[in-house]
């Protein structure tokens, strides 16, 4: 499976099953350490960085095993606090195992994570959180050497909401004595599944999808079976394909509401969108308009996530789309492999401009980063002729199978 072909052209139609979301279950992953017995996840997703974060729970002392569609997990006989550079190398969000470590036993040993294809990904915020609860930090020579001792809860202000260090302070949280509250904490819906997760197993955390979130640490933790949510940026990705290349799909297990500020901009665009209970639908002409201007911010705002995917739907639309990238500095690397199949597309800084063209043309492409690469599928169905994509790797750690869900919907598309 080295490439993506896709024959541009052909309308979507049908009914697809959106798979687990991966930003929930690498943090749920982690959190399954702090007790130290069975949990068994339900609808957790095939993908590489799923399977990184296997390879780190069994080099920490626990088993981690496919059962048919599920994952167990039993962190009975964690005997290690250290994640060596090769495994944090393979996944920047590794260091998400930080907190639970923490919580568990009290020290952590991980080398720094990389930084990634979006630019320098610091994790200051998450250091001055965890100090905050009385861990000793020391960075030496690219690791962290963590010392907990026994944590204190502690009023924790995050200057950012960022997603990642309220992840690590949560989780941290849960092995603090007495009260812990995060100020200005993010709000996305996979803090409120992480928060869901860890009550399911005994913690007592509340607040999450709101900016303060509260964690009472050292409860008794028991066994527990979790079904993990939707994957709301690969829904977005399968209703932009179907915006772009006109037609009609469905899509069920979707929470309509994670989603809203994507539907919006494509029922802008002259999408007819309709959600119900767990599921969201979508008519298209494939001949959009252009929207007003995108910009990212952090939830409840459009989602950095589907900033390359939205953009990609919008190649030939009537007019032209300002996108606005708030979030991360480097972000447009999709741009020059969109660029290769005739898209009109400046960039200024964080700023890109789309203007409408009236034809793309199947080129062979090379996928940037995750969503960079699922732009370059929504952009393939929409152009004339074939388009290969390859370094599919990176679409790999997000998305199960693309090949499988595009042709679930009607799609040319094959692995070669
Ligand atoms: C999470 O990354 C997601 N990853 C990202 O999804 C997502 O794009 C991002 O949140 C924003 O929604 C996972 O959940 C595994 P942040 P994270 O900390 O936690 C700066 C995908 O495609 N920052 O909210 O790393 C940071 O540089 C991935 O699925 C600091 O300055 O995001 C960035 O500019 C890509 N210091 C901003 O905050 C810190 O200590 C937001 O980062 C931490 C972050």
């Amino acid at each position: 499976m080295s490439q993506i072909i896709i024959q541009g052209g052909r309308r979507l139609e049908g009914t697809l099953t959106v798979q687990g979301a991966k930003n929930s279950v690498l943090p749920v992953l982690a959190a399954t350490i702090i007790h130290p017995g069975r949990t068994v996840l339900h609808g957790c997703p095939r993908l590489s960085d799923v399977e990184a974060s296997i390879r780190i729970l069994r080099h920490l002392g626990c088993r981690a095993d496919w059962e048919g569609e599920d994952l167990v997990v039993d962190a009975a006989h964690l005997n290690r606090w250290d994640v060596p550079d090769d495994l944090m190398r393979e996944m920047r969000s590794s260091v998400i195992f930080l907190g639970a470590i923490l919580a568990r036993l009290g020290w952590a040993d991980l080398s720094y994570p990389g930084g990634c294809e979006l630019g320098p990904r610091p994790i200051d915020l998450h250091l001055s959180a965890l100090r905050r609860l009385g861990v000793c930090v020391r960075e030496t020579g690219g690791n962290l050497s963590c010392e907990a001792g026994r944590m204190a809860g502690r009023e924790i202000a995050l200057s950012l909401p960022s997603v990642g260090a309220t992840e690590n302070a949560i989780l941290a949280a849960c092995g603090a004595e007495g009260e812990t509250l995060i100020i200005n904490a993010a709000r996305e819906p996979e803090i409120m599944d992480l928060q869901r997760f860890l009550r399911a197993i005994g913690c007592q955390v509340k607040g999450a999808g709101s900016s303060t979130v509260c964690i009472l640490g050292r409860q008794r933790t028991h066994d527990a079976e979790f079904t993990v949510m939707p994957d709301r940026i690969v829904a977005a990705t399968y209703l932009s394909a179907a915006a772009a290349a006109g037609g009609e799909v469905e899509l069920q297990r979707v929470d309509y509401r994670h989603l809203s500020t994507v539907t919006a901009a494509l029922h802008e665009a002259g999408c007819q969108i309709t959600g119900g209970r767990d599921t969201v639908s979508l008519r298209s002409d494939g001949r959009l308009r252009s929207v007003r201007a995108v910009r990212t911010a952090p939830y409840p705002g459009f989602p950095t996530d589907a900033q390359a995917i939205l953009m990609a739907a919008l190649l030939k639309s009537q007019g032209a789309t300002v996108f606005v990238e708030t979030i991360f500095e480097n972000r447009y690397r999709h741009v020059d492999e969109l660029r290769r199949m005739g898209a009109d597309i400046s960039i200024a800084d964080r700023v890109a401009v789309v203007t409408g063209v009236s034809s793309l043309f199947g080129a062979p492409v090379r996928a940037t980063d995750l969503r960079g690469g699922a732009a370059l599928m929504v952009a393939a169905l929409t152009a004339q002729g074939e388009t290969r994509i390859s370094d599919v790797h990176h679409i790999l750690r997000g998305y199960e199978d693309p090949v499988r869900d595009l042709r679930t919907l009607g799609a040319e598309a094959r692995w070669e």
